[in-house]
């Protein structure tokens, strides 16, 4: 599977994106190996992601596989949620003074942020409340965003280093996704000034997604678009207030949900 494929997934036009400056050439090319490299393909059923993913290298050497247990985990990780990120992290950028160099960083960030998620085996961590959750699945949740980060570490390293367009910038992104600026988000408890932009992005725009879709998901009733910002402010404690103007800003037929971007 190509990025390019992905992106038809998503609807979106991916030249369009490149000469939108949405993605550098560089990091564009880096996708599209990336995702060539996921044969999901090989596994899925019918236009859906399936339930086993294999992740080989150019040379076919190294392979990694990820087995999702539900393909319902691996469905909303790779495809749905990122994609919904990703379209509020773009919008968010109208409403925020910022490069065409992080635009790009942080779409491919939004885009991958959840990776490693795919290879939790256990539906049940998705059923269960906080409260009951073993040291276990609390080690995974903490760990996921590290662990995203290695992996796109890992598959976007080519013989000679990095791939061009995997910037350390975007791993940064990625590992620092729960990162609160109140030092209360994890992996490393970090706090404002040491969070980056795309990072304390991500983060407001993933956690409207979580409030908006995934609760429908877990079951849950999802919120109104209006609910999770007043959530979002109501918690403006964790979060970057700035961003959290920029997601308020973008027009709410552009932020409606799952309803708009399953
Ligand atoms: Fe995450």
């Amino acid at each position: 599977m190509l990025f390019a494929d992905l992106l038809v997934l998503y609807n979106i036009n991916s030249a369009e994106l490149v000469d939108m400056g949405v993605f550098t050439r560089p990091a564009f090319e880096m996708l599209n190996k990336f995702y060539k490299v996921i044969v999901g393909a090989s596994s899925a059923r019918e236009g859906t992601i399936g339930t086993k993913l294999e992740f080989i290298d150019d040379a076919g050497t190294h392979v990694k596989r990820i087995i999702a247990q539900s393909e319902n985990v691996a469905y909303y990780y790779i495809v749905t949620h990122p994609k919904r990120v990703a379209f509020y992290t773009y919008a968010m950028f109208n409403h925020l003074n910022i490069t065409a160099k992080e635009r790009s960083e942080i779409t491919v960030a939004a885009l991958l942020h959840d990776i490693e998620k795919t290879s939790w085996n256990n539906l049940l961590l998705y059923e269960k409340s906080y409260t009951d959750f073993t040291e276990e699945d609390k080690r995974r949740i903490y760990d996921h965003p590290t662990n995203s980060a290695a992996l796109i570490r890992e598959l976007t390293k080519d013989k000679k280093g990095k791939l061009p367009g995997a910037s350390e910038e975007i791993f940064k992104i990625i590992e620092q996704h729960h990162e609160n600026i109140d030092g209360t988000g994890y992996p490393h408890k970090l706090r404002n000034g040491q969070i980056a932009l795309g990072a304390k992005i991500i983060r407001v725009a993933d956690s409207y997604d979580a409030m908006t879709a995934d609760r429908q998901y877990r079951k849950q009733p999802n919120m109104t678009p209006e609910e999770a910002i007043a959530d979002l402010y109501a918690n403006v404690s964790r979060y970057d207030p700035q961003m959290i103007k920029a997601l308020e800003a973008v027009p709410v037929a552009d932020r409606v949900g799952i309803a708009h971007i399953a």
